[in-house]
């Protein structure tokens, strides 16, 4: 069917990470519900705080399987040849699969055990025996992929390029937060290595270089036109991206300076964002092409506006200092989470997953009205989330940080937010089914046609 015959390897990825996010998803709801419950003697058997690490970790592995299979799809037609070792492909996704099982059993078994297997850092709570083989197992696909652009009869595309560093990049942050440290300020600062370095640099630049190379497998876009933006959206990602990190270092011990450095550059951080959108709404203007894949466009504009608007204004509005004092660790911080992470990284593997599982499936026609419903639930059901969250913020930072209420009091009065929350997560709770049931639906009533 495809002169790459490996692309079809990676149906699995993007279906495994469908169904994970499908359960992260579940997950979030059940949280929502507690918070509403408010009590802990719930008959549930896993209690808040390892349903919260298994809702992050959930998000780390479905994206990271997204960004995997996405790179092992895109990267054969640029660099004019299929994947050095296909086999490679299958081995690391069920390693890679194996090690996310590994990691869920630890956090529902041996959280605050065994630090082998539940380590207990936000975001990082992977044990250490995961963080090792997970690393081995990203390296390997770092090895797979440079191996391919080694042996490339084409002259290197900037924008494989800048997939590559973002999955090296991406590979490399995720080493600070493996080192022990005695001082919990040191922890935190290598903690937020990852994190931070993960979503607003090495995940923004496989973003930008994702979306240049679907626009330019899906229009007629001259390549100079997408690689001169992409070119400067890198280097601001990277000089805001890098030095912005200082936005978490306000309030945990590290020397002043940072109050400064992190206002200033995480503040400039929208600007790279921006132009993002711009660069998406040249390149669309300059098409000459229809685009009959009316799906990806949704979600690729969709996941240029969500980065925007919700990793850089919904970030920008608590980024500086002198705002973060009152913000920090509120009810905002989850209404930007919310907004920044499935508006920008859940639409774009949901994009990439409905240009590959159509082509891999030979489906080129398959009927888009469940993706285009599917896609309007998640938009309406996260931004009720966002809304509801950004007001329950906001009545919180004036109530607890400025009148000095309790914390538990002014839980109270938030209440009613959270039930909006609720009902916003179930709306996008069923958008995600139904995009779940419509691409698995797509790969398996294949091919009669090629
Ligand atoms: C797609 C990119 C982004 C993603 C996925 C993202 C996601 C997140 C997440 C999950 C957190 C919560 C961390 C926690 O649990 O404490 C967070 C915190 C934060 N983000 Fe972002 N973010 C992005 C971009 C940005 C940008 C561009 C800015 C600034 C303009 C920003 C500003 C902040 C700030 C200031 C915090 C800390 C809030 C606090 O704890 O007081 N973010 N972000
Ligand atoms: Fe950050």
């Amino acid at each position: 069917m495809s002169e790459y015959p490996s692309k079809i390897k990676t149906r699995k990825y993007f279906i495994a990470a469908i169904l994970l996010f499908i359960v992260q998803m579940l997950l979030g709801l059940v949280m929502s519900v507690m918070f509403l419950a408010r009590d802990s003697s719930t008959n549930l058997p896993l209690t808040f705080d390892i349903l919260k690490a298994l809702h992050l970790n959930l998000m780390v592995l479905w994206l990271l399987l997204g960004f995997i299979g996405g790179l092992y799809y895109l990267l054969p037609v640029e660099a004019g040849r299929d994947i050095l070792h296909p086999h490679l492909i299958d081995i690391q996704f069920w390693f890679l699969l194996l090690i996310g099982i590994g990691i869920i059993f630890s956090e529902i078994f041996f959280t605050g055990r065994n630090w082998w297997l539940v380590e207990g850092r936000e975001y990082l709570e992977a044990g250490r025996l995961w963080d090792i083989l997970l690393t081995v197992g990203l390296l390997s696909v770092v090895y797979n992929v440079l191996a391919t652009i080694l042996e490339s009869k084409n002259k290197l595309s900037s924008p494989i390029l800048v997939l590559a560093a973002g999955a090296i990049g991406s590979i490399l942050m995720y080493v600070p937060g493996e080192i022990w440290f005695d001082s919990i300020v040191a922890a935190e600062y290598f903690r937020w290595w990852v994190v931070h370095y993960w979503v607003e640099a090495s995940f923004e630049l496989i973003a930008a270089g994702v979306i240049a190379l679907i626009l330019l497998a899906m229009t007629q876009v001259r390549r100079e036109i997408i690689e001169k933006y992409l070119a400067i959206e890198v280097a601001l990602i990277l000089l805001t991206g890098i030095i912005g990190q200082g936005h978490h270092y306000y309030w945990i011990g590290t020397p002043d300076f940072w109050i400064f450095l992190g206002g200033l550059f995480s503040a400039l951080e929208p600007v790279p964002l921006f132009l993002m959108v711009w660069s998406a709404y040249i390149d669309l203007k300059e098409n000459k092409k229809p685009i009959p894949n009316k799906v990806v466009l949704y979600m690729i504009i969709g996941a240029t506006i969500g980065n925007f608007v919700g990793a850089g204004l919904w970030g920008f509005i608590h980024t500086l200092p002198q705002i973060n004092f009152f913000t920090h660790g509120t009810q905002i911080t989850s209404s930007h989470a919310h907004f920044a992470t499935p508006g920008t990284y859940l639409l774009l593997v949901i994009g990439i997953a409905y240009l590959a599982i159509p082509e891999i499936s030979g489906r080129w026609n398959f009927s888009q009205y469940r993706g285009k419903i599917g896609f309007w639930l998640l938009v309406i059901g996260f931004m009720n989330m966002i809304i509801a969250l950004l007001i329950a913020g906001i009545i919180q930072v004036y109530q607890q940080r400025v009148e000095g209420l309790s914390f538990m009091s002014v839980q109270n009065t938030l209440l009613p937010y959270f039930e909006w929350r609720l009902i916003g997560g179930l709306i996008a709770f069923a958008g995600g089914l139904l995009i779940a049931y419509d691409l698995i639906l797509i790969s398996i009533i294949k091919v009669n046609s090629t």
